[in-house]
């Protein structure tokens, strides 16, 4: 018997290849989506006419995809993708209300700067500048954390009832980030949803979701990271930015300010949704809820506790899935598992149905996959992760000690947020009564 029985996959009964296009997968409900990565990994790699892509959610593919140096992260050139100009100060940029058109050009210079879709030597470059610092974070922020959980949790508590997302996840997620990143301690609630905002922005058209309102606070973001940068170029401090400004490898600052305000919404959006969705999964079991407490207060020690809570994190990451999706092009004409994928055309590799195929294999067997395996197939190497679990873990170890009967507040209806890929639950109210 694993420490996370509920934790076990829903299985339902695939009816094979039926009804497997892009547009379900992304947009189904979560208890929708089970079966139809059930159906996808029974087919390996399939081609959707309709969305003219490829699509896999299982992990020998995502393997060999991920693995295969001949597909790239960023659309290949004459496909859409907007030409890099040179460097240019952001006043010559567009101002916020001008055309549209001149809006999502701005925006898309932008994006074609991130780490996230750059390939070879860039790629290669930008991850020596910015990973080492990443992987340290996690780290270093992991001894303070413990207090912001409970200060906002003191902050909560006597409500009776609050909401995770608004009151813990977003406050102590940003928070973090925004000390990491620009050195900011104590900011108020107006400047916290203001970065909220920017990031769920910057998320949103970095997924390809463009609209005035989202272009328009990239570009706000974009201008403030300018005027941040040129403060942080007179007076450094020990943060992140200060740091960026110090490097001399970066190319321009457009490259620099393009990074920086990915790391921001990379980071608090995946990770504001990790935390929500890993409670809102929890919490669906009041029986487990109530087995991992016992289990914790069997140990006095806090570090006997943390290490007790480090698989169910690791696999609650897996579950979660914050990333659902990663998209891939082939730079050539490339067979995999007897399917050929044409030069050109685009995967949309779905890290969350791999995951759940792992879980559910993992279950089935009733034995525990060591969590370094799970981390590795649950693709939780990444730079950013190590930070993402200290927050989760922290956040876990106080609800559950603080919390015995704490419980999802009844809802009408679940709202979603509209980012197919990194949205998640807007809300996630609970209730919290002192006997059960
Ligand atoms: C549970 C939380 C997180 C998950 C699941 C996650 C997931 C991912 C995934 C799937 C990618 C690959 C995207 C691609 O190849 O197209 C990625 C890349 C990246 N993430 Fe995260 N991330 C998380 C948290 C963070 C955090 C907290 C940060 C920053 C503080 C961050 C920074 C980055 C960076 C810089 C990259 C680019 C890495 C590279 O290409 O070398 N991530 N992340």
């Amino acid at each position: 018997m694993t420490l996370y029985p509920p934790l076990a996959p829903r299985i339902q009964d695939g009816d094979a290849e039926k009804g497997l296009s892009l547009l379900d997968l992304k947009y189904a409900q979560p208890s929708a989506r089970v079966p139809l990565y059930q159906r996808l990994r029974q087919h390996g790699l399939v081609y959707d006419e309709r969305s003219k892509c490829w699509l896999c959610a299982h992990v020998s593919g995502l393997t060999s995809i991920l693995g295969d140096g001949r597909f790239t992260s960023g659309r290949p050139s004459g496909s859409g993708t907007p030409a890099i100009g040179p460097g240019k100060a952001w006043g010559e940029h567009s101002a916020p209300g001008s055309a549209l058109r001149e809006m999502k050009a701005s925006i898309e210079q932008v994006l074609a700067r991130q780490l996230l879709v750059k390939d070879g030597a860039t790629h290669t470059r930008l991850q020596g500048i910015m990973n080492p610092i990443l992987r340290q974070m996690g780290h270093h922020l992991s001894a303070s954390m413990g207090q912001r959980v409970e200060a906002l949790l003191d902050a909560a508590a006597p409500t009776g009832q609050w909401d995770v997302m608004q009151e813990l996840a977003l406050p102590l997620v940003l928070g973090s980030m925004v000390h990491l990143l620009l050195g900011e301690k104590d900011f108020d609630s107006d400047s916290l949803h203001r970065f909220q905002a920017w990031s769920h922005a910057l998320a949103s058209v970095t997924n390809g979701f463009f609209s005035r309102d989202t272009m328009q606070r990239v570009l706000l973001m974009s201008e403030a990271f300018y005027v941040l940068l040129a403060h942080k170029r007179c007076a450094p401090g020990h943060d992140l930015l200060s740091i960026f400004a110090a490097d001399v490898r970066w190319q321009d600052d457009d490259e620099l300010v393009a990074n920086a305000m990915m790391l921001l919404a990379a980071g608090s959006v995946t990770t504001t949704k990790a935390v929500t969705h890993s409670l809102w999964f929890l919490l669906q079991y009041a029986q487990l809820w109530e087995y991992l407490r016992a289990a914790l207060l069997q140990y006095a020690d806090p570090r006997a506790q943390a290490h007790l809570l480090k698989p169910v994190v690791e696999r609650l990451l897996c579950r979660v899935t914050p990333t659902r999706y990663i998209v891939r092009w082939a730079t050539q004409d490339i067979a995999i598992e007897g399917k050929l994928i044409r030069s050109g055309q685009q995967v949309y590799v779905f890290l969350e149905g791999a995951n759940d195929g792992l879980l559910q294999q993992e279950i089935l067997s009733d034995t525990a996959t060591s969590d370094a395996a799970v981390q590795e197939s649950c693709h939780l190497l990444r730079p950013g992760v190590p930070l993402a679990r200290t927050i989760l873990q922290h956040t876990l170890l106080a609800l559950l000690l603080r919390f015995p009967h704490l419980r999802l507040a009844p809802v009408p209806q679940q709202q979603w947020g509209k980012n197919a890929n990194l949205g998640g639950l807007v809300a996630l109210p609970v209730v919290y009564r002192k006997r059960a």
